[in-house]
């Protein structure tokens, strides 16, 4: 079968209620048609996702946006006009089209449009919006290859359509528009640096009182392995007898190469590294490891979502 073969299975899977995981620019996707309630409950059902974790929904244009929410800011569409499609979510008030098991029963609706042309033509020929979360069991890390899919959930959905290693390898960015000030809810593939040279400044702190993204829960992107985020001598000291794996952005000195080690960037290229996160994780859990340490990220550019990736990976959930 072609790939354009493929996509027009999976659309037609879609149209019938069924669950299909895609790939995006950022990572997989396992989606269901937004308005069919009992397909998206499949997905929170496979991905034993909690129900007040409210879905990303999908569109394969942006005039689309109009259909499925309530008003547009124009800081939000200077955003859809700068990053869509890219890897940028915008949260808006909801139309009462969209069903609650959607988001979770909240007012607001968070929609991006994906920039791969497996997703865009999936979400055309189904001829309707994609509600779909990261193709992974929920609180594990999100897959950035077919195989990651297939390995978690393979027989569980109806197809999966592969479309190779995602480019970016961080989901995308949320921001949201409920408040007059944009806020950051997750540092994402596109930069918080990048979005405030477009609209000014965005919060980053939202208040105790409004809906974050649930995905911000402590505990989240977690292996099996504990992931340690310290890279003193006094840690590496403290772990010698332990089998050790490393995760770092560029190749340390020599007296640490005998160890497992992932380098997500040689030359500590930040995108580069994003990219290759999820899978060197997932290799370095692979390996029955006591413990994997990860060196500290400068936390600019694509850096700050590396980092909030890694510190929730390695959270105890308290
Ligand atoms: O890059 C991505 O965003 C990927 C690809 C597949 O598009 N999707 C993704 O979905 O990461 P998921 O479900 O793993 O993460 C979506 C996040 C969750 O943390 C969820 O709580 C938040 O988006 N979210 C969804 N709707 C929201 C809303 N109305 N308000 C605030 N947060 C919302
Ligand atoms: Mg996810």
């Amino acid at each position: 079968m072609t790939d354009n073969q493929k996509i027009h299975r999976a659309a037609e899977i879609i149209k019938k209620g069924g669950i299909v995981a895609f790939p995006t620019e950022t990572v997989y996707g396992l989606g269901a048609d937004a308005f069919n309630p009992l397909a998206v409950a499949r997905v929170f059902e496979v991905k034993k996702r909690p129900y007040f974790d409210p879905l990303i929904v999908h569109v394969a244009n942006p005039a689309d946006v109009k259909k499925l929410v309530k008003e547009t800011p124009s800081n939000a569409k200077k955003l859809i006009e700068r990053f869509w499609p890219g890897p940028l979510t915008i949260v808006l008030l909801k139309e009462e089209n969209i069903p609650d098991i959607v988001t979770a029963g909240l007012p607001t609706l968070a929609i991006r449009m994906p920039n791969h042309p497996m997703a865009l033509t999936l979400i055309k020929e189904s001829k309707c919006p994609i509600a779909a979360p990261s193709a992974n069991p929920f609180g594990y890390l999100s897959p950035t290859t077919a195989e990651h899919v297939r390995d978690q959930l393979g027989d569980q959905v109806d197809l999966i359509l592969d479309g190779g290693p995602c480019p970016v390898g961080v989901e995308s960015t949320i921001v949201s528009f409920l408040d007059k000030k944009p806020m950051l809810l997750r540092p994402g593939g596109v930069s918080l640096e990048e979005i405030e040279s477009v609209i000014g400044e965005v919060g980053t702190s939202p208040s105790e009182d409004r809906p974050t993204a649930p995905g911000m829960l402590p505990k989240h992107y977690a292996p099996r392995t504990p992931i340690v985020l310290d890279w003193s001598e006094k840690s590496l000291d403290l772990y010698k007898d332990k089998n050790v794996g490393l995760l770092v952005l560029r190749e340390p000195g020599n007296n640490l190469k005998f160890r497992p080690m992932e380098i997500l960037s040689k030359r500590g290229d930040l995108r580069e590294a994003a990219g290759n996160l999820f899978a060197a994780i997932r290799r370095l859990d692979e390996l029955n490891l006591d413990l994997i340490i990860a060196t500290p990220i400068p936390e600019i550019g694509l850096g700050r979502a590396i980092m909030d990736r890694l510190r929730r990976a390695a959270s105890k959930g308290e």
